[in-house]
């Protein structure tokens, strides 16, 4: 395994069996795939595709039915490597009857660390999962994005290598969706390596640095995303500075035709509704009192 890799899987296929031990799913279907140290990487698919089986196999939870992965430079099966890395599953498996402070502090228990790490370590990543005002409450009580947060505070707790989660932003609102992808670019920022997986499009577009696409357990696309989403056959240019007339129009067409190409279309750039609705909320809690109030129409009657 070359140094600049955290994971390498090879031929890597999942048959899940019933009780009897007869075949009853193909989950995964000879992957192959590398992440590189310090990079963001997604796994991207739709329900069903296989994405978590591939977590959990590169955790070791799971035995693969052929091929084999690396982790760490260790084989996946070798639980030491787990040492060194954070992992938020998909579904919450966090004790309900724990605040969030009880919780870091067992998790900083099962990572051996001493009584004094460990409360420092919860305190901070209290603070930066955004929990402090709810610290002392029992996770029973916490919302879905409060439980990710935790979740993803626990995953923190013992400074991994490599952080791996799963559906990170599920059940979080647009803010909070933002919040953990912030966060996610800064923990690749300090050095770590990011492994997550979604089927929710704009959160892989908006941080992964490379991806790879599975359907039905199979691998159908894998690279950069800047180069997977890259149309080289259309030109696009922004200009700012300037009125969009008819005399800009027609010299720039052209120039175009010139060139021997055709104006598919030309106008304004719109921006995404994620960007939009977080500028509207943002400039709604610097206003406070100001709301939209629609155009009435006409006067009275149809
Ligand atoms: N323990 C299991 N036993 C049998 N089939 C399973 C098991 N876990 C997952 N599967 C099946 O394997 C496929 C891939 O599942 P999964 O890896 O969870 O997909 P994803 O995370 O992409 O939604 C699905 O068809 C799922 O039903
Ligand atoms: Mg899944």
């Amino acid at each position: 395994m070359a140094g600049d890799l955290v994971v390498q899987t090879q031929k890597l296929t999942k048959v899940y069996r019933d009780f009897w031990g007869r075949q009853k799913k193909i989950a995964l279907r000879a992957l192959s795939f590398e992440v590189k140290r310090g990079e963001i990487f997604g796994l991207l698919g739709p329900n069903g595709s296989g994405k978590t089986t591939t977590i959990k196999l590169l955790l070791g939870l799971l035995f693969p039915t052929e091929g084999e992965a690396f982790v760490l430079g260790k084989t996946s099966n070798d639980v030491r490597k787990n040492e060194k890395i954070g992992y938020l599953p998909e579904e919450s498996y966090l004790y309900r009857f724990l605040n969030a402070e009880e919780t870091l502090d067992f998790y900083g228990r099962l990572f051996d660390m001493d009584a004094d790490t460990r409360q420092r370590r919860s305190a901070e990543l209290i603070e930066k999962v955004g929990l402090k005002n709810d610290r002392k409450r029992i996770l029973r009580e916490y919302s879905k994005g409060m439980r990710q947060r935790i979740g993803l505070a626990q995953a923190l707790i013992n400074d991994p290598e490599l952080v791996i989660l799963d559906e990170p932003t599920s059940g979080l609102d647009p803010l909070g969706a933002r919040w953990m992808k912030d966060l996610i670019v800064d923990l690749r920022n300090k050095g770590k390596t990011i492994i997550m997986c979604s089927h929710r499009l704009e959160d892989v577009q908006d941080v992964c640095d490379r991806i790879a696409i599975l359907s039905n357990g199979e691998l159908q696309a894998y690279g950069r995303v800047d180069e997977l989403l890259q149309d080289t056959r259309r030109v696009e240019m922004r200009a700012t500075g300037l009125e969009l007339s008819e005399s800009l129009r027609r010299d720039l067409e052209a120039v175009i035709k010139k060139h021997g190409g055709s104006v598919d279309t030309m106008g304004h750039p719109t921006t995404t509704l994620e960007d939009y609705f977080l500028k509207i909320v943002e400039e709604s809690s610097s206003r406070p009192g100001r709301r939209y109030l629609p155009e009435t129409s006409g006067k009275g009657g149809r």
